[in-house]
């Protein structure tokens, strides 16, 4: 289970409301959610250090349409060195047929690793770094820091890509998923002196959407949240295996204490 600390109480909640209600199979961030279909209108994001991915790996249908994504939008730069293809469909259970036409990019095979087609040198020069392999980032980063990774590209004309990012400042990756979001503005605030008491300094306040994207607030953080869940699986695929697989393990031992006690128990009986 995910630590739900920081989230507000307010939310956390509403969320528990909703999920005893049972109109929300997740309710952790069913609130969020709902918060976000009002972003459109009124400033958001003040709140964004606490966002949080509230992910579930063993939601295959997530773990799917996460897999749709990056291929979509991620693979173009960042590849997944240690996930092979075949093991990818294995796992998500997506049948060689549906493997071979949806996800596997042409000419390459389903026993190959999942490599981006750009070369190296290339992105250095166009981004100035190598875009990172993805296949650990979700143990190194943490699954809440891709989730506010991913929520806080921001329009910045002084860029070179044109966008900033709040979780990443100055980051060289372009804000690729800005077609699905639409385009948002930082907005500041004067906040008191530093801790020289000199002057004052910009502070980060609310983002304010721009544009509008494809898809409505709501729609985005969802599309992000299971791009993370994908992102979360495949740097420990066996995750899910691995807990089912406790719960058996955890009743074996409780058994075997039991038996144990009656052999003790036995064995002692004509002691006393
Ligand atoms: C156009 C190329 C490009 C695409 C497409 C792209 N990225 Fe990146 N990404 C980069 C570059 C370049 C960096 C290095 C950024 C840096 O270190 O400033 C990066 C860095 C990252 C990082 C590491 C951030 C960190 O803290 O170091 C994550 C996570 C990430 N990308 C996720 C994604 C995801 C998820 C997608 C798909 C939705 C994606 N990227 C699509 C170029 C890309």
């Amino acid at each position: 289970m995910r630590t739900e600390a920081g989230r507000p109480r307010r939310a956390l909640l509403a969320a528990a409301l909703l999920a005893a209600a049972g109109a929300a199979p997740h309710g952790a961030w069913a609130a969020e959610e709902a918060s976000g279909g009002a972003q459109a209108t009124a400033g958001f994001g003040a709140d964004w250090q606490s966002w949080h991915a509230a992910n579930d790996v063993a939601d295959m249908a997530s773990v799917q349409r996460g897999a749709r994504n990056f291929v979509s939008y991620c693979l173009g730069c960042h590849s997944l060195k240690y996930e092979r293809w075949s093991r990818l469909a294995q796992d998500l259970g997506v049948p060689p047929r549906l493997l071979e036409q949806d996800l596997l990019p042409p000419g390459d095979k389903p026993a190959q690793y999942i490599l981006t087609s750009m070369p190296a040198a290339d992105s250095q020069a166009w981004f100035g770094k190598t875009p990172p392999d993805l296949s650990l980032m979700a143990r190194a980063r943490g699954q809440d820091y891709l989730y506010q990774f991913l929520r806080t590209f921001y329009v910045d004309p002084a860029s070179q890509t044109g966008a900033n990012n709040l979780r990443l400042p100055a980051t060289a990756m372009p804000h690729v998923l800005s077609e699905l979001e639409g385009l948002k503005r930082a907005v500041y605030r004067q906040a008191a002196g530093t801790a020289q008491g000199q002057g004052t300094q910009q502070v980060f306040d609310h983002f304010e959407q721009i544009a509008p994207g494809r898809l409505s607030a709501a729609e985005y953080a969802g599309f992000v949240r299971d791009t993370v869940n994908f992102l979360d699986y495949v740097s420990e695929p066996t995750q899910t295996a691995r807990r089912a697989l406790g719960v058996w393990v955890v009743l074996f031992l409780l058994a075997f204490t039991w038996l144990a006690w009656l052999v003790k128990r036995e064995y002692w009986k004509d002691v006393h």
